[in-house]
């Protein structure tokens, strides 16, 4: 049984949001409970990087005990431009291998964004409208506060689109292309945050001291493109799953 701790809620964090700090290591259990409310084949969006492995790590051993994810419907967040598809660093293949595969998913109910223009956007934002929406968002968070890849500056109207991403953000996601700043892809195609905001259920999952700053700004400071990831208090269903680490500025 997982052991679970409610942390008191600092004002003014949104009522409705449910902030539970759990161990790192019960953090994938917890935010796979709510997860598991929409199998068999409810839509799913999907972060990558690495707050999230404990979560699809903890479907992955549900399946194994029989919760059907086969049918589920997956929308990532986010992808390089510039990488294909085929490219062991894209998006598509961390979603592909990490989360569809081990989970049964057909490739024709995973969806990552893809293109560099306008109308590769939009054409995004309908495939998703024409799914009915997004049941579950599964999202991490920057340093810098960013949500997807929704840099600080965005606000709270963007949709999916490409991005320029931040130097921080290049170098903290370094490692994943030899750690040589100049490999790694300077744009991104992201969901905006209107686009994340319109999911009818959001779970923000986050571990170590190093986001401990955003996460506190996201969810007790003021609601700002400055930190993208604050626009989520204005969402009616969020649950933050974090470690003790994460939330240490809120003791
Ligand atoms: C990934 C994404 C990003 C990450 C964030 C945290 O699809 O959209 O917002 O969630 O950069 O990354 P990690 O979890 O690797 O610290």
């Amino acid at each position: 049984m997982t052991e679970t701790t409610l942390h008191a809620p600092l004002a003014p964090i949104s009522p409705w949001t449910r902030v539970v700090m759990v161990d790192a290591d019960a953090i994938g259990d917890v935010a796979a409970d709510v997860v598991a409310m929409i199998a068999p084949d409810g839509v799913l969006g999907v972060a990558t990087g690495s707050s999230p492995l404990a979560l699809y790590a903890a479907l992955i051993r549900r399946r194994a005990e029989g919760l059907a994810t086969e049918g589920l419907r997956l929308f990532a967040l986010d992808e390089y431009v510039g990488l294909d598809a085929s490219d062991p660093r894209s998006y598509a293949a961390y979603v592909r291998s990490v989360i569809a595969r081990p989970l049964g998913i057909p490739a024709e109910n995973v969806r990552v964004p893809r293109g560099s223009t306008g109308a590769d956007g939009a054409a995004y934002e309908r495939a998703i409208a024409a799914e009915g929406g997004v049941d579950v968002q599964i999202v991490g968070i920057g340093r810098n506060g960013h949500i997807g890849f929704n840099e600080p500056g965005s606000d709270a109207e963007t949709r999916t689109r490409v991005v320029e991403l931040d130097e921080s953000t290049r170098r903290a996601n370094a490692e994943h292309f030899d750690g040589d700043l100049s490999r790694v892809p300077t744009h991104a195609m992201t969901q905006g945050v209107a686009t994340i905001l319109s999911a009818r259920r959001i779970v923000l999952v986050a571990s170590g001291a190093a986001k401990a700053a955003a996460l506190r700004a996201a969810l007790t400071g003021p609601i700002t493109p400055d930190n993208p990831a604050s626009f989520l208090q204005r969402h009616p269903d969020v649950t933050v799953v974090a470690d003790p680490d994460a939330l240490r500025e809120h003791r």
